[in-house]
């Protein structure tokens, strides 16, 4: 028999393309993934250490992830009745996601080929726990676009000057200037959704981004306490990256729309939030 969506079972991670009118349809938005300089592959494949190869099939097995979240963000922009071009934009991230998912999964190959990973499919989107559609689109817009991207950012780009490599500089490069306006659709979102919210929605909010901030410190350092390079960060060069970007680009901007992330979840992060909040994201 088989099983339903709740009782899915962890299978490998696999990816494949369909080609035709499918195929013809994406090629503008991965064009840049083929004009990358994969003639480096072979000396990357012996300059990679096995911490390189699994954080890039992490890192594919996250975009993946990414793309259901923001199709999850769609519908719930959609019940929620925001503004039609944000939910574009939702639905367009869907596509730039898939787009870095191939990038990261052609990475790994090129380092020497991808880690075996188990992973549930049925699993990829926390659901949100509020029920009201408002408030349930605005959980998984600051778990996503105001945490996670927010943080990724920063992070690709530490990740991105120390790679020494053409080929990972380049892809990290161009996932980085998608990702830069993933983040910005979550302050976008809060200031339309602003008059709607009260004070108990934003103190929810509040913990929402903290549980989503202790939930992407260890997802981020997995494996990766090696040496940096190639992608990886190790520890001495992640930890800070990632505390000094929880207070500067999660925390602070949300105090500036009066969402106050608990001080133990940002402690538990190593994040210190500035005393001077400012609307900057
Ligand atoms: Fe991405
Ligand atoms: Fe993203």
């Amino acid at each position: 028999m088989r099983a339903s969506r709740a009782e899915a079972e962890p299978a490998p991670f696999e990816l494949s393309l369909l080609g035709g009118p499918w195929g013809r349809r994406l090629a503008p938005r991965r064009r840049w993934i083929d004009e990358l300089p994969w003639g480096e592959a072979p000396a990357l494949v012996a300059a990679a250490t096995p911490t390189v190869r699994q954080v890039w099939t992490s890192t594919a097995f996250s975009e993946y992830a990414s793309a259901a979240a923001f199709a999850e963000i769609a519908a719930a922009l959609l019940a929620a009745g925001a503004p039609i071009d944000l939910v574009a934009a939702a639905g367009d991230f869907v596509v730039d996601e898939l787009v870095h998912t191939e990038a990261a999964a052609r990475v790994a190959a090129a380092v020497g080929g991808a880690v075996a990973l188990e992973v549930d499919l049925g699993r990829l989107v926390r659901p949100p726990d509020a029920t009201a559609p408002l408030l349930a689109a605005a959980e998984l817009v600051v778990r996503t676009s105001c945490v996670g991207e927010a943080l990724t950012v920063p992070v690709l780009k530490r990740g991105r000057d120390l790679a020494g490599s053409a080929l990972i500089e380049q892809a990290l490069a161009a996932i980085i200037a998608d990702e830069a306006s993933h983040a910005q659709l979550g302050w976008w979102f809060l200031d339309w959704a602003a008059e709607r919210l009260d004070d108990d929605d934003r103190a929810h909010l509040g913990r929402v981004a903290g549980h989503a901030l202790r939930g992407f410190a260890p997802l981020l350092t997995a494996g990766s306490c090696a040496p940096s390079g190639l992608g990886a960060l190790g520890c001495a060069d992640y930890d800070p990256a990632f505390a000094r970007a929880a207070a500067r680009h999660v925390a602070r901007p949300l105090a500036a729309r009066g969402i106050a992330v608990p001080a133990a979840d940002l402690r538990a992060v190593g994040a210190d939030l500035d005393p001077e909040p400012s609307r900057a994201a």
